[in-house]
Order: structure tokens, then sequence, then C-alpha cells
């Protein structure tokens, strides 16, 4: 059995490699993300996830058949040493060493460009996807806890928190006022706070330029960012971020939620994303939901999700094994 891994751009590979990658990615479509179609798949591939890096997209073939793909994230700056992968094997031909040559097929151009790292995220824990890398010696370096707030059938009082006293609001779409960029930045740093496990993906260490890189990202790649902070006097201490991304127009994913340590205790957490909540469901056409995914021993933030009408969707493992090792 030959099994070839093959680049797919998806700017430039035709019709029928298009329609294969999608084929496969649904035939391992997560059904908390709701329906995959064509369009929405490829506007993806095109449009990838802001703050990750280039992605790249291989077929995976054997005999020349499409079986399997490989969707790849090479972050940058304090993320340079990782590669993030997922690897996919249509049903009907797993067990069959597929996945195992795919992934092995890899290596050497991930050492050649000094990713040190593969990491796999949202493996849902006791599947076939966990049970693979378990064999192949990859480790759980951090269980994550994904939620939803539906927005049809959320409670929306619960949204309505008193504001600490001496706070007060701003918000903006795409763009932090100038006046504001430098305490926004440092108020973003106190995300390194949050529980990551032993995953080896840092934060951002954010300054006013990566903010204003990040922001040129999202319109780059027609991401809708919206952002509420709370200020004390003209220093934002605390933010919540949302962003929606072109190929699903119905739903914002939750972004950091990160107050300084000095303000903390105080609800300011449950204000902001409480403020975030009656501000979405005000657009037209209101979105359905809003999906987030929070370390599952992050009982802070998963308790100030439940307090807004967050309902748990499942839990997912994020996994990890060296590059070096793997190769052996
Ligand atoms: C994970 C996946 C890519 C594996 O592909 P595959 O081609 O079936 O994997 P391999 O045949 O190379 O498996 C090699 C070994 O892994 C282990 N393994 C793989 N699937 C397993 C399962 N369902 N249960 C138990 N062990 C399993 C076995 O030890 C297997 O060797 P064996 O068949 O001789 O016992 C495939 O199951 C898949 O597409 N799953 C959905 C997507 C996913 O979860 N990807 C993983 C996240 S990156």
């Amino acid at each position: 059995m030959t099994v070839e891994v093959v680049a797919l751009d998806p700017h430039r590979a035709g019709p029928a490699d298009l329609a294969e990658y999608v084929r496969i990615r649904r035939t391992s479509a997560d059904p908390a993300d709701g329906a995959l179609d064509h369009d929405s798949v490829v506007t993806r591939m095109r449009n990838p996830f802001p703050g990750l890096g280039d992605a790249g997209y291989r077929l995976v073939r054997v005999g020349g058949e499409a079986v399997g793909l490989v969707y790849l994230r090479y972050p940058e700056d304090e993320n340079r040493h990782l590669v993030l992968a997922e690897v996919v094997v249509q049903p009907d031909r797993r067990r069959r060493g597929i996945g195992t040559a795919a992934l092995r097929a890899l290596l050497p151009e991930l050492r050649a460009c000094g990713r040190r790292v593969i990491e796999g995220w949202l493996v849902v824990e006791d599947s076939a996807g966990d049970r693979w890398a378990k064999s192949l010696g990859f480790r759980t370096v951090r269980s994550v806890t994904r939620m939803g707030l539906d927005f049809a059938c959320a409670d929306r009082s619960r949204w309505d928190v008193a504001p600490p006293a001496g706070y007060r609001l701003e918000r903006w779409v795409g763009a932090a006022p100038e006046r504001l960029l430098a305490s926004y930045a440092e108020a973003r740093s106190a995300i390194h706070d949050a529980p990551t496990g032993q995953t080896e993906f840092r934060q951002p260490d954010w300054t006013p330029e990566r903010v204003r890189a990040a922001e040129e990202e999202d319109r780059a790649k027609g991401v809708e960012q919206r952002v509420v902070v709370a200020l004390r006097g003209d220093t934002v201490v605390g933010l919540t971020e949302v962003v929606r991304v072109p190929h699903r127009r119905d739903e914002y994913y939750q972004g950091d939620t990160a107050v300084l340590a000095a303000h903390r205790g105080r609800r300011i957490g449950l204000w902001l994303k409480g403020a975030m909540a009656r501000w979405l469901v005000a657009e037209r056409p209101e979105p359905t939901r809003v999906t987030t995914a929070t370390g599952s021993d992050n009982e802070h933030m998963i308790r100030v999700n439940r307090e807004l009408g967050f309902h748990v969707v499942n839990t997912q493992l994020v996994i990890a094994h060296d590059v070096e090792a793997l190769s052996r």
C-alpha cells in the first residue's frame, strides 16, 4: 500500500480535489459544529481561523484515491516550535495504517521547518482519534470544556448584571480606539493567568503593535471582532472579545475574557460577558449562538459562563508529541 500525502492549495485547487477534501472533512464533522456544506468548508479553508499562523491542507491518497486529509497550522512568534495538526481518515478505510503513514510522511518537513512539537486540538475523549493518538505515544496535555449559549432559549434576564461601582463599559467593532490601545494591550496580557495545562501553546505577549496586527489579520480574513472593555478612569482593566468568521455568519466564537488581577472578584467578567450577549442579540439579523472552549480546570470562567446560561456541549482533549520522538 502506498500512501501519498499531497498538498492542496485552497485558492488554486481544482473543483474535484476540493470536493474530495470536503467529502472527507464531512465524515468526521463534529455535530456541535452544525452542517458543513461545500461552500462553508471551502470558505473556511481560504480564511483559516485567525491567530494560529499559516494553514496547510493535504489530501491523503491510496492508489490514487483520496481517503484522508491533514489540516495543519503553523503558529508564529512564541509558538514557532509548534505545529497543530488534525489527521482524518474516512471511516471505511480506518485501521489499515493510513493515518499513521500520513502522519509519518509529514515528519521530515516538520523537522525541516523547526517544528519540534506536534499538538492535536479538540480531540474527543475516547474517540478513534484519541485511541489512535495514544497508540502512537501522544500525551494528553489539556482538557477543554466546550460550551454554547443559544439565544433562542436563553434567559436573557441573566445578562443584566449590576455594574460594579467605579467602573464603566466601552465597546467597539474591529479597531480599539487609539486612546485605549496601550491599556487594552496590557489588560489582554491578563489572559496569561488562565490555566492552560501542559500545552506548549503560549498566548501572545500583547503589545499595541500586536493588537493592531491581529486586528489587521481579522480584517484581511473577513473576520468581525467585537470587544467590550471595563474601564477604571480611562484605563482598560478587563475585556471580553468575540469573533464571527465568514463561513458561519449566525454564530460568534468567544475569544479572550480577561480581568487584571487587581480588579478580580467584583463580577467584572460576568458584567462584561452579559453586556456582550445583550449587544449581540440587538444585532439584525440576530445571531443564533455564542460558543466557547475553556480549560476544564478554569472553574471561574466556567462558573461565569453557567451563570449567563451557557450549557456544556462536550469535553475535548489537547494531545501532544515530540516530532523527533515520533520520527524514530
Ligand atoms: C484517528 C484516525 C485518523 C486514525 O486513522 P487510521 O488510518 O484508522 O489509523 P491507523 O490505522 O494508522 O491506526 C494505527 C493504530 O492506532 C490505534 N487505533 C486507531 N484507531 C483506533 C480505534 N478506533 N480504537 C483503538 N485503537 C485505534 C491502533 O493501535 C491502530 O493499530 P491496529 O489497527 O493495528 O490496532 C481516524 O480514526 C480518524 O479519521 N478519526 C477522526 C478524526 C480524528 O479524531 N483525528 C485525530 C485527531 S488529530
